[in-house]
């Protein structure tokens, strides 16, 4: 098979696959809205980008949800993923491809993958005895468990004692070749604090892991012996490269991995960071096929402090919240409210808090009340100047310069918090300048040249700011365009949109990526009508028993 060389204008993420046992949950929504956010800042950078999600179907947790719910396990997949779906339009998600490990595709491509491994020599019959836990769908150490045999990551479970004849894949054959692809692309698993916890893990020694099951019947059959059924994790990975699938192509494994091979990012929770570390890199090793960029595994975030949980009673529907808030003061919090990477905190004061300060009395402010100036003092318009006007010791311009570069590489580093902050200084310096300068008092003394420039410079860096967050809040944003006079849809930004967008535009025809310097409003460019661009969120209201 020849794999052609990658097409360095597309890039290509994925989410996890999530598990159809239960509804989607805040953490679900975490990832994707992180996702999302890539996906759109390549698209920005005029990237062919895919964005692939999807859920995760087979094995035995759902099995028993099914069963326990009395419903065909298909049926009950089908239900979970229109969840899903519904809650991705709700959040404004544009992923590309939706991969389920139950489509008929992905069960040419899972076993086309298997005999390749098999052909390989890199599978065998064994015996696995051993803590399974079925939440996890992954077996435990011992050492690693609760009190009582509880999961530590799902404390109300009990692990469950196994011991059948299972087919296993060779890992520990891929040890030093696991060990020198981390040594030689040391950005393969980040963030490093996240490496050398895999490192350490590997460092102790790699152990064949099982692949098929024998008592589960929701699930691929094995090619070689269909007693068995092929371990949900086997399979779920797999998914990824089912979705590069064309719909319209013949569902093969060559076909798949035709175009995009290898996928530049995985973005995943800490929980499952073995399997695409470790597992997923070593079959694909096996398998004779080129291994993804890079693997980037976030915190887990808790709620008030404490773990979510539906036995704790504090899990979060991200639906209530979208329908409560909004989707964009979701979208903007929990980028710029945690760390990525790091583990985090939900609490619903503070996201109101952060919400109302940077949207409403930051941004919101300077977008307000810089263009109702510029409709008093300029008739509405730009004012009689161009960016090369105003000068070299403009604070404004000066942040303004730096910006773009700055947060182009924060967010190429998924540093989305620090684009944040780095994007709403200069709307807090912007608004700091007007009251400095006021522009109503230079206005009264008819020094027009000086209203002009701090009028032109609020107006960019307004602009600015607009640019930089639309992978954000593409909505928002939007609405600032246009009220600047400048017609970009930010969600109509994308590879399958880009001729649409030219076609329409009126204003600046597909050069948007220039939009990230500052001055690109041109002297006496007529502005739209200002109207606020985010109205305050109302704080919770506290319950007190
Ligand atoms: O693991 N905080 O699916 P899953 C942050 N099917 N992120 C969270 C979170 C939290 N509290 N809880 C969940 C699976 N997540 C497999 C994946 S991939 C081929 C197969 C997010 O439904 C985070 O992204 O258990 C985590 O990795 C993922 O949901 C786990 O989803
Ligand atoms: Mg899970």
């Amino acid at each position: 098979m020849n794999y052609p060389v990658r097409n360095q204008q597309s890039f290509t993420v994925t989410t996890p696959l999530y598990y159809v046992n239960d509804v989607p949950h805040i953490g679900h929504a975490y990832t994707t809205m992180a996702a999302d956010t890539i996906a759109r800042w390549q698209r920005l950078q005029h990237r062919n980008v895919l964005l692939i999600t999807g859920t995760d179907e087979h094995g035995q947790k759902i099995e028993r949800t099914a069963i326990a719910a009395g419903v065909d396990p298909q049926v009950h997949c089908d239900r979970i993923v229109a969840r899903f779906d519904s809650l991705w339009s709700k959040l404004n998600i544009q992923y590309d491809r939706f991969s389920r490990t139950t489509a008929p595709n992905h069960q040419i491509i899972v076993k086309e993958f298997f005999q390749r491994v098999w052909d390989r020599g890199d599978i065998y019959q064994g015996t696995q005895q051993g803590w399974y836990c079925v939440s996890c769908e992954e077996f435990k150490e011992e050492r690693d468990l609760l009190a009582d045999h509880h999961c530590p990551l799902h404390p109300s479970k009990q692990v469950e004692w196994r011991d059948e004849s299972n087919y296993f894949f060779r890992l520990s054959k891929y040890q030093q070749q696991l060990e020198a692809l981390y040594t030689e692309c040391p950005d393969f698993i980040l963030p490093n604090s996240r490496r050398n916890e895999v490192l350490k893990f590997v460092a102790q020694g790699l152990q064949d892991f099982s692949i098929s099951r024998i008592n589960v019947d929701w699930g691929i059959p094995l090619p070689t012996d269909p007693q068995q059924t092929i371990y949900v994790w086997f399979d779920a990975l797999l998914g990824y490269m089912t979705a590069l699938l064309d719909p319209d192509v013949e569902p093969s494994l060559e076909n798949a991995l035709q175009q995009r091979w290898p996928i530049n990012l995985h973005l995943i929770g800490k929980d499952i960071l073995r399997f695409h570390a470790i597992y997923w890199p070593a079959m694909l090793m096996s398998a004779g096929l080129p291994i993804p960029d890079r693997v980037f595994a976030h915190g887990y975030f808790t709620k008030d402090g404490k773990k979510i949980s539906k036995s704790e009673g504090n899990a979060i529907d991200p639906i209530d919240l979208v329908d409560r808030y909004g989707a964009e003061p979701l979208r903007y919090y929990f980028l710029k409210g945690i760390e990525f990477g790091q583990d985090g905190d939900f609490n619903e004061t503070r996201f109101v808090e952060i919400v109302n300060a940077d949207l409403a009395n930051n941004l919101g402010n300077l977008v307000n009340r810089t263009l109702n100036m510029a409709k008093k003092y300029c008739q509405g318009r730009v004012p009689n100047c161009n960016a090369e006007d105003i000068s070299a010791d403009n604070p404004l311009k000066i942040l303004g310069q730096k910006l773009g570069t700055q947060v182009s590489v924060a967010y190429n580093n998924l540093a989305f918090k620090e684009a944040c902050e780095s994007i709403i200084t200069l709307a807090h310096s912007s608004n700091k300048y007007i009251d400095d300068l006021a522009p109503w008092a230079l206005f009264k003394q008819d020094k027009h040249a000086e209203l002009a420039e701090v009028l032109y410079s609020a107006l960019e860096s307004a602009r600015l700011a607009a640019y930089l967050l639309a992978p954000i809040i593409p909505k928002i944003s939007t609405d600032i365009y246009r009220q600047l006079g400048l017609e970009i849809d930010f969600d109509l930004i994308g590879s399958n949109n880009i001729s649409k967008l030219n076609a329409d535009a009126s204003e600046p025809p597909g050069d948007w990526d220039r939009h990230l310097e500052w001055g690109i409003l041109k002297a006496n460019h007529l502005l739209g009508e200002p109207h606020p661009i985010f109205a305050k969120l109302e704080p919770p209201i506290s319950v007190s028993i």
